[in-house]
């Protein structure tokens, strides 16, 4: 794709993460359209500003994944199968970065360096944003050959505007145009269904 093509797929992935995040209320439980209405304004204000948010994650089920946003980012969190799980070491060797090295303090929290890049293998919290122009990746979590994607394909998630592939921990393949992992943001559970995305244990 040409460089010219760039804006209007990073618009266009912007539309389609507001399209995701609207989806993901449904899932999170947005109980009523005239309450939400009156309360959006300061809500938005307070996560422009920076402000945690804390998210329902009891609905998602294996397989599946949520969008939230925080930051005006969207951030992603994803419920991983077991088997979604034991398959991230088998791609290590084909990832940039696999032990989340570079930028550290930037992408990736001392809590979320591992296999997993999480704190709990089960759920994987990473901002849905490319680091390569900013675009937002498409899901991908269907493992085997399919458009774009090679045959041998774990399941992940696939830039559209330059083909980056990320494995399920938002971990960047080699050789592509994006140069690192997807950050990981600060975050914390405050229960085995409430994550706060945000804000973290401080030591
Ligand atoms: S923005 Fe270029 S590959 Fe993702």
């Amino acid at each position: 794709m040409s460089d010219a093509a760039a804006p209007n797929a990073v618009d266009q992935s912007r539309r389609t993460w507001i399209a995701i995040t609207c989806g993901a209320g449904a899932v999170g439980g947005v109980a009523a359209a005239v309450p939400f209405v009156s309360s959006f304004a300061p809500s938005e204000r307070a996560r422009a500003a920076g402000a945690p948010v804390q998210v329902d994650i009891g609905g998602i089920k294996p397989g599946e994944k949520l969008t939230v946003e925080w930051r005006g980012k969207p951030v992603w969190i994803v419920r991983r199968t077991a088997e979604q799980v034991a398959a991230l070491p088998k791609v290590d060797a084909q990832l940039a970065d696999p032990k989340s090295l570079r930028k550290p303090d930037e992408l990736t929290p001392a809590y979320a360096r591992n296999e997993a890049r999480s704190i709990k293998p089960e759920f994987f919290v990473g901002v849905g944003i490319c680091s390569h122009l900013g675009c937002s990746p498409s899901d991908r979590f269907t493992p085997g050959a399919q458009a774009s994607l090679p045959d041998d394909w774990a399941g992940g998630f696939l830039c559209p505007c330059h083909g980056s592939t990320f494995d399920l921990a938002g971990r960047v393949y080699k050789n592509k145009p994006a140069p690192d992992n997807l950050e990981v943001p600060p975050h914390m559970y405050l229960s085995d269904t409430t994550l706060v995305i945000g804000e973290d244990k401080k030591a």
